[in-house]
């Protein structure tokens, strides 16, 4: 009895020991037990950045990995510290949405110190030494936002709401925008009254800016291109104040609800869809991947000051009233229902409840 007893005794000393020291264990660098992931946000402000975490954490536990997630509320300081307690706890790889694409640079080098890779997710981290960059092709995403505009008003007064100049992401929209409407700027066609940069992707700095625009304008502006979804909610707010509503065109980006919705009522004139599932589950498969020491499939490369970054580049789609359904309502990112809650019913498409993913299963 006493033998079985102390056996047992010892047979628990040896599981225990496991449990506590497990976490730092690693056998030949890697650690023992389901891969780990650091996922550290810059923010969930923004509508898609819940989407991108919950499905992210999804693949990834889908592929046996679990994910540690931390949102830095836009602090760069904080974003520091989160990873430092994310590599504390053991992760085998870090994937960062960065606030500010330059200072974020800190954090790379702490993990790479550590032997960590970093993917840099949707958002680029400049000077660094970063393993993988997975996101979408933003400098389309900045073409397809001028184009659609300078396609619908070829001439007349253009005001460019950009996004935060931290994001490297507004940099490349602002590229693409550029490449867009500079010849028609040139030709003397098309007038840019006012171009300014929205701090922390502010709503509230759009509808300024905005407002600023129309002052300066006497009201005469065709087009305003808006970097994303939540800016061109502030510049439709200035729009409705002066009557404008409906009358100037509005870029957006990221089909928020409150988006599709303005474009559906005629207040905002098309966005640029980004399936995030897309996105999240590619860069889940690729943390794995990485976290296992196995080569990852990329189709580019993006230049960061300091290396070219292998990356996953994704194809943007625009997306304006006569695509809805086909688009965002198809993948069961939005419910027709939702989109369409301020038109009366007799004004909504038909359509064939074949053609639609049952988004209260919304995964997308
Ligand atoms: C960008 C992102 C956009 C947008 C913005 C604000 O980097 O690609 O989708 O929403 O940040 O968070």
């Amino acid at each position: 009895m006493l033998r079985f007893g102390s056996l047992l005794t010892l047979v628990w000393v040896i599981v225990c020991v496991g449990c506590v020291s497990g976490p730092s264990e690693r056998a030949g660098g890697k650690r023992r037990g389901p891969v780990r992931i650091g996922f550290s946000l810059d923010t969930l402000k923004e509508e898609r950045w819940q989407r991108d975490r919950d499905l992210f954490v999804a693949k990834a536990k889908e592929l046996g990995a679990e994910t540690l997630v931390q949102a830095a509320n836009s602090d760069d300081a904080l974003q520091l510290q989160q990873a430092e307690n994310l590599l504390t706890q053991g992760i085998d790889v870090l994937v960062v949405v960065p606030h500010n694409a330059e200072t974020s640079a800190a954090i790379v080098e702490l993990a790479k110190k550590q032997g960590v890779p970093v993917i840099s997710y949707d958002r680029l981290i400049r000077h660094a030494d970063v393993d993988l960059y997975v996101s979408f092709d933003n400098l389309r995403v900045g073409e397809m936002q001028a184009r659609y505009l300078l396609d619908r008003a070829p001439a007349g007064n253009y005001v460019l709401i950009e996004g935060a100049p931290t994001d490297n992401n507004a940099h490349l929209y602002h590229e693409g925008h550029m490449k867009v409407l500079g010849p028609a700027v040139k030709s003397g066609k098309v007038k840019i009254v006012l171009e300014q940069w929205a701090r922390e992707w502010l709503p509230s700095e759009a509808l300024k800016h905005t407002e600023n625009a129309l002052t300066q304008a006497n009201n005469q502006v065709a087009a305003v291109v808006a970097s994303n979804d939540g800016l061109a909610g502030g510049v439709v707010q200035a729009l409705e104040e002066q009557g404008l509503a409906g009358k100037v065109l509005v870029s957006g980006q990221d089909a928020d609800l409150a988006a599709l919705q303005r474009i559906v009522e005629g207040k905002q004139t098309m966005t640029v869809y980004k399936p995030i599932k897309l996105l999240a589950e590619r860069a889940a498969e690729a943390a794995v991947r990485l976290a296992r020491g196995e080569k990852v499939e990329t189709n580019g490369v993006l230049n960061n000051g300091r290396k070219d970054v292998p990356s996953i580049l994704l194809d943007p789609i625009v997306v304006d009233k006569n695509n809805i359904v086909d688009t965002v309502v198809k993948d069961g990112f939005h419910r027709l229902e939702d989109i369409y809650r301020n038109v009366p019913r007799d004004q909504w498409p038909r359509v064939a409840s074949s053609r639609v993913v049952d988004s209260s299963s919304r995964a997308n």
